[in-house]
């Protein structure tokens, strides 16, 4: 077999390719029922760093490196990824691959990986992280053969609604829609204590939330929030996704959260299935959300709900020594 040639794409193209890229990307979502490239290929081809590079393969194939500190693929964490460069602690490479159906059985991918792992070396090295979305074991030996292990999974769960129940709040707490301009400082101090230690969605700023509230998708309704006697207390944010590619409208628990003080007690079951009763009554019949593996209280939460894992998506990784 002959090795498929990898042609690299320095900062100053990506405009010109990222047509091209939105293509392949396309061409696999067609098969797959998602998209392979994450917020953060995007957000880099727009605003790149220096040593940002991308890989294409005709128009077949194209994988992403960015240099940045975060590492996840879902919706909500991966626009997050700002590139952001950390010289004094081994650098975080992001890595992005889309490869179309013709060209997933000529080692392609695995080109491509070969090649970005080369760019990681000669830029000073460090951690890769790739998320394949709908991982399967030909996925762990194939990227095994270029040293990425399989690190963490994120389970994307769903379930058909209306879900039988009906929320038992706690003794005390009251609910209401999110407002804007009043309830931010409370949740974002609450938001990075329920995730402290979370990767992605434990550091919100000011602004990463504004971004969120700004985007035409955000509902106050949707967004529910919770109080006790000792203020807030927890809260449920829902989206709602409109149905494509074959997938229906689903209606996902975007950030669900509660105080360390009230964890146990019953209120994020209470919040989890008013939001859903939420959506719902907005004519949604699938409620959908990302759990991560060893989130044993949420994934708990979520199968005595009726959620079922729909899809496992897999965060691969390697250490490169610098060359
Ligand atoms: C996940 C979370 C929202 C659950 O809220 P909570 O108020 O603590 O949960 P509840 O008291 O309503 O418990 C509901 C169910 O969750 C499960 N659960 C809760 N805590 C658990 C724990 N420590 N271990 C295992 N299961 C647990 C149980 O199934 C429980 O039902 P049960 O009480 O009938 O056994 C809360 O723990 C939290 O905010 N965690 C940090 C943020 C987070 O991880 N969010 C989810 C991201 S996907």
């Amino acid at each position: 077999m002959t090795e498929p040639s990898v042609a690299e794409v320095i900062p100053r193209r990506f405009s010109e390719v990222e047509p091209r890229v939105a293509r392949i990307d396309d061409d696999a979502r067609a098969v797959d029922g998602h998209p392979a490239l994450g917020d953060a290929v995007w957000l880099d081809l727009e605003h790149p760093t220096t040593d940002s590079a991308g890989f294409l393969v005709d128009d077949r194939a194209y994988a992403h490196l960015s240099a940045s500190d975060n590492t996840a693929p879902s919706d909500n964490a991966a626009s997050d990824n700002t590139a952001r460069n950390d010289t004094a602690t081994p650098r975080h490479w992001t890595l992005g691959v889309a490869v179309a159906p013709e060209a997933r059985s000529d080692g392609t991918r695995r080109a491509l990986v070969a090649a970005a792992v080369r760019h990681v070396a000669a830029h000073g090295g460090g951690r890769i992280v790739l998320w394949v979305l709908g991982a399967r074991a030909e996925d762990d030996a194939e990227l095994a053969a270029e040293g990425l292990r399989p690190a963490r999974d994120l389970y994307e769960m769903r379930v058909g609604l209306p879900i039988t129940w009906q929320p038992k709040w706690p003794a005390g707490v009251r609910v209401r829609p999110f407002e804007v301009g009043r309830d931010e400082a409370p949740w974002l101090e609450l938001n990075n204590r329920a995730f402290a230690g979370h990767p992605e969605q434990g550091g919100w700023t000011a602004s990463t939330l504004a971004r969120r509230t700004a985007e035409p998708w955000f509902e106050p309704a949707l967004f529910l929030v919770a109080f006790d006697a000792d203020g807030l207390v927890g809260f449920n944010w829902m989206k709602i996704h409109a149905a494509h590619d074959g997938d229906p409208a689903l209606g996902e628990i975007y950030v669900i959260g509660v105080d360390p003080r009230a964890q146990g007690t019953g209120l994020g079951r209470a919040l989890a299935i008013a939001g859903l009763q939420a959506v719902h009554e907005r004519g949604i019949d699938t409620g959908m959300l990302f759990c991560a593996a060893d989130n044993e209280a949420a994934f708990e939460l979520y199968r005595s709900l009726g959620f079922d894992v729909h899809r496992v998506d897999r965060a691969y990784e390697c250490e490169v020594p610098p060359v």
